[in-house]
């Protein structure tokens, strides 16, 4: 039980992650800039935040009437029902409004709409925002919030990490726009990858690139534990965090979603590629499944066509008139080809004792001691060694 307590705890640590306006203006403007009306008379939900403290509900209030929005709606979670372990802090927003009540402040929600100039001083902006508290404590699952959710035509946040699964579950079945925050780790989700491979939801414009040296930062409440070294503090003693893997999934275009990548034919990677397990080398297969190992998203063939394994990173690069999504090789998710007893080797190439059918459902290819450190598996009949191979998307041109 304490154990579950402290799991729970550990998980919602990072659940607690606030967005840069920066990184909120980058992609949302990358939206703009391919369609200029992309938000035009739309409703837009920003659930899971908290207006108060978080820059989403700001963004859009300020840039309502630049976007041409119909209305802005955002909801925020109750105090207590968070795992924040920290006293609670008043905003001077809720202590000035006539209808604060500190006997519900912290178990209710609170819902923050945008809509009309109710100050009317000519501009609809965030003087305009109106809040109440919402008759539950603002979990995204309440039928309250998925009522707003219905209502809106687009859903924009970073929601809960430890509900990333959840939460996508929640916009897909309602069929609806988003831009959501998630970790790299989501694609290879059962209910993620699917959308990804159909093309119903894409990487947003930034995904787990650094930019000016640094990955995403997000802040963290003043109790987050400063491990890592990513890890920053502003002159005023805000705690900010930067979180390698993240960045944005989205079902609304962008630009580099329609950029090719620029690639050399299979016989100019064997002779000019800068990475050595290329260069000189022949393309491998695999010995499971029917394809070849790409081990560089800048190393895939410009000319080959049959089903090429690529890194998972590839995602970020892909575009849907150049290739096709086939399958994802990790565990339990394709089929595959042959299914030989083996010996599990460990990290040096040792034997373990231990043993599996099928390396244990990963991606393998023969071991080539010229290429490959270890061996990571032994065919229990004939003695011959296999690599495995980490998780790959598997994928083919376009149109052959
Ligand atoms: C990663 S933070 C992001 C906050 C804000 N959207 C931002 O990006 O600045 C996720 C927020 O969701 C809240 N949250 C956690 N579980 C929730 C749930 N079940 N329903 C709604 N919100 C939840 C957390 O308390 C936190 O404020």
């Amino acid at each position: 039980m304490a154990n579950d307590n402290l799991k729970k705890a550990k998980k919602a640590k990072n659940d607690e992650f606030y967005t840069q306006w920066a990184d909120i203006e980058k992609e949302i403007m990358a939206y703009i800039d391919y369609n200029s009306n992309v938000f035009r008379d739309k409703t837009i939900l920003l659930p899971c935040d908290d207006p108060e403290w978080s820059n989403f509900t700001k963004f859009f209030a300020q840039n309502f009437e630049a976007f041409g929005l119909k209305k802005l709606i955002s909801t925020s979670y109750a105090y207590e029902s968070k795992n924040v372990n920290m006293p609670y802090q008043i905003s001077l927003f809720e202590k000035q409004a006539p209808h604060f009540d500190p006997n519900i402040n912290k178990v209710r929600g609170k819902i923050f709409t945008l809509e009309n100039d109710t100050n009317q001083n000519g501009v609809i902006d965030i003087e305009d925002l109106k809040w109440q508290y919402l008759e539950g404590n603002g979990d995204f699952r309440s039928d309250e919030v998925k009522k707003l959710r219905d209502e809106a035509d687009i859903i924009i946040t970073n929601p809960p990490f430890s509900l990333f699964r959840e939460f996508l579950a929640w916009i897909v079945e309602a069929d609806k726009q988003f831009a959501i925050i998630g970790n790299m780790n989501a694609i290879t989700y059962k209910k993620v990858f699917p959308l990804l491979k159909n093309n119903k939801m894409w990487l947003g414009n930034r995904f787990n690139r650094r930019v000016n040296g640094k990955n995403m930062i997000f802040g963290v409440p003043n109790n987050y534990p400063m491990t890592g070294t990513e890890v920053e503090i502003d002159k005023d003693g805000r705690k900010y965090i930067a979180v390698a893997g993240t960045g944005w999934f989205t079902n609304i275009e962008h630009g580099r979603r329609h950029q090719p990548l620029q690639l050399m034919t299979m016989a100019d990677n064997i002779k000019y590629s800068k990475h050595k397990e290329v260069k000189g080398q022949e393309y491998k297969k695999y010995d499971n499944y029917n394809a070849i190992e790409v081990p560089f998203t800048d190393a895939i063939p410009s000319d080959y066509n049959g089903v090429m394994g690529v890194p998972i990173s590839f995602l970020d690069k892909y575009n849907p008139e150049q290739f096709d999504i086939v399958d994802l090789g990790i565990v339990g998710s394709c089929e595959f080809t042959c299914n030989k007893r083996m010996e599990i080797l460990d990290k040096q190439g040792n034997p373990t004792g231990k043993y599996t059918y099928n390396a244990k459902g990963t991606l393998y290819t023969k071991f080539n001691p010229q290429r490959d450190k270890y061996p990571a598996f032994r065919d229990v009949e004939t003695g011959e060694l296999y690599s495995s191979i980490y998780a790959r998307i598997l994928i083919k041109k376009r149109g052959v």
